[in-house]
């Protein structure tokens, strides 16, 4: 098995002062990546900043004699750490999307500020860095871009209204730049992972969160990154020591003649057997699920 190694390779970690951030950048350093550790430093819910987290991550890379520069910018300055990165190292080749924070609360006492700062850490701070960091890796026809979802974006979860529209958009967000890049070697994919950090210390019993180490995470990220992975794409739940993909899952549907008016009723009758997944298909692109639907115009 040959080994995953980063020499030469630039990386930057969002939010990797902490959590899995951290635990990203520290095993991206061991394998011998360029790390731009960056960190706004603030709360988990979004408030303050400050650059201990970011320059403690610097220095435990640099103290185990690896290569690392702090970067204390918000995400939303996406382009002022890409900037850093080309400052410091000259180019960029991966970037994993982590940064995040948590505003929960229940939709009926949601605040716009509850949603914007979610959309804006999460989404708009994954999309200015990648963009900034976009036109580099297409010239140099390299990139692994990895975006960080969630099981509440998924799954949906109480209280979370804004983290989980967030966090399912990246998927989306992803799929469209694994299109896009794949003619430059760019390749995003997306993770959904579990972990102990300060963002779970408040959802689960802490001798659970003690198991559920970031270490279970950051080796999925970085096979994810590597150059030997040309896969693209794809949706990885992971934690604690377990991976699994996702993909969709559609049943056959039925399709009614088009010939003659469609009605509610008609939906009604036959609603067994649009909701039928013993047998099903999986899409793996909008045209093939597109295809389906559209042989539906025959159907006169
Ligand atoms: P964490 O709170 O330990 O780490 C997140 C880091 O992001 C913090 O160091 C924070 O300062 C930084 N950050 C926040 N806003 C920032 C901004 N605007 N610019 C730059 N940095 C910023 O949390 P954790 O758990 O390590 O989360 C990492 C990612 O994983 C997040 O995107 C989170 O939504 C996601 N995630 C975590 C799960 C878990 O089980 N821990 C579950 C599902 C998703």
């Amino acid at each position: 098995m040959s080994e995953v190694r980063f020499d030469d390779r630039v990386v930057i970690v969002t939010g990797a002062g902490n959590g899995l951030g951290k635990s990203h950048a520290l095993a991206f350093a061991k394998r011998g990546a360029k790390v731009v550790v960056n960190d706004l430093g603030g709360s988990a819910h979004g408030e303050g900043a400050s650059t201990t987290a970011a320059q403690t991550v610097v220095n435990e890379i640099k103290a185990m004699g690896g290569e690392a520069v702090a970067n204390y910018d918000s995400v939303t300055d996406g382009d002022k750490i890409v900037q850093c990165a080309l400052d410091n190292f000259g180019k960029i080749d991966v970037v994993v999307n982590n940064a995040g924070i948590l505003r929960d609360v229940s939709f009926h006492k949601m605040t716009d500020a509850d949603w914007d700062l979610v959309y804006n850490v999460h989404v708009k701070g994954a999309y200015k860095v990648t963009h900034a960091a976009w036109p580099h890796m297409r010239d140099k026809q390299y990139g692994r871009v990895i975006f960080t979802a969630s099981a509440a974006g998924i799954y949906g979860n109480f209280g979370q209204a804004n983290y989980s529209m967030a966090k399912l958009a990246l998927h989306g967000f992803s799929q469209t730049l694994a299109l896009e890049g794949k003619k430059y070697n760019i390749t995003s994919n997306t993770i959904a992972p579990i972990a102990g950090s300060r963002l779970t210390a408040t959802i689960m019993p802490p001798q659970i969160l003690e198991q559920l180490k970031p270490e279970f995470v950051s080796p999925l990220v970085l096979k994810l990154a590597s150059e030997g992975h040309t896969e693209t794409s794809g949706l990885y739940e992971v934690g604690a020591g377990w991976i699994g993909k996702l993909r969709w899952n559609r049943t056959l549907g039925h399709g009614f003649p088009i010939s003659a008016e469609l009605t509610p009723e008609q939906i009604n009758e036959k609603w067994s057997v649009i909701t039928d997944f013993s047998k099903s298909s999986h899409p793996g692109s909008g045209q093939e699920a597109l295809m389906q639907i559209m042989q539906n115009l025959q159907n006169k």
